[in-house]
């Protein structure tokens, strides 16, 4: 199947279209959500949370993000595959951006990067974008700021609506080729979605915008306790794989399996 690219992300934002995105980290959920017809795959540095049991998107490197991002690349082909850029990945410069841009583009195979923060990103941004490094950028809430925002907060309340509109701007004439928005108010979204003219994407961002991320295990049911508002929970995989491990542990403790058919 041929890849989707950004071209079409933008023929989606100009023809009204809209399109999903889920996080993936390894290749089995790579390889199933790019056959569903999920048309990006991110490897967000949500895996801190969601794969390596850590509290926060803090503690998680630019050698891990690579791991995870091999996986998923060599499990999908249709799918444009977006990585993060992890905390303390681009920070300092853009040149330090473009090296470890370059890294998940060399060595991992990732067609695009996502880097939060607003305005101030703007000469990455321009700096990457020079260097053909495609950039997603990543604003609202920005989990990798959250101990600098006080915690998971709605963004752009208010008066502070202006200028989550004014960083998707300055980060798209830099050259972003898409805007994602995190836990901002719908009406904001939209808003932003009409300032710029590439494609956008949400999560917890309403409906205005081209796209919709969810993390996939959210998505599919798989965590314990109860999940943000803004998830939709669309299967129940963690009673799904605790049921198939009670009986399995079960039929072993009675000797059911494995049967005849299972031996040599
Ligand atoms: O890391 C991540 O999963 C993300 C999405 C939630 C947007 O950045
Ligand atoms: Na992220």
């Amino acid at each position: 199947p041929k890849r989707v690219r950004i071209s079409y992300l933008q023929q989606l934002k100009d023809s009204g279209g809209k399109f999903a995105m889920l996080t993936a980290y390894d290749q089995y959920t790579a390889a199933i959500f790019d056959e569903a017809g999920i048309e990006t795959l991110l490897i967000g540095d949500s895996a801190a949370n969601n794969v390596m049991g850590h509290e926060t998107t803090l503690p998680i490197t630019l050698d891990e993000m690579i791991v995870f991002a091999k996986s998923v690349s060599s499990g999908a082909n249709r799918a444009l595959i977006v990585c993060d850029l992890p905390f303390g990945s681009y920070e300092v410069s853009p040149a330090q951006a473009i090296a470890s841009s370059v890294r998940l583009m060399k060595e991992a195979g990732v067609q695009a990067v996502k880097m939060e923060g607003g305005a101030h990103y703007a000469d990455h941004v321009r700096s990457m974008t020079a260097a053909g490094i495609p950039v997603m950028a990543h604003i609202g809430f920005t989990p990798q700021s959250e101990h600098a925002l006080g915690g998971y907060k709605v963004q752009g309340r208010g008066d502070a609506a202006q200028a989550v509109v004014d960083d998707a701007v300055a980060l798209t004439e830099a050259g972003a080729f898409c805007v994602l928005m995190e836990m901002v108010p719908a009406e904001v979204a939209a808003a932003v979605d009409a300032a710029v003219p590439v494609p956008t994407i949400g999560i917890g961002a309403g409906s205005a915008t081209t796209g919709q991320v969810l993390v996939w295990q959210d998505m599919a049911g798989l965590g314990a306790g109860k999940a943000p508002r803004f998830v939709k929970t669309y299967a129940d995989l963690r009673t799904v794989l605790s049921t198939a491990a009670r009986e399995f542990a079960d039929e072993v403790r009675t000797g059911v399996f494995p049967g005849p058919e299972h031996s040599f």
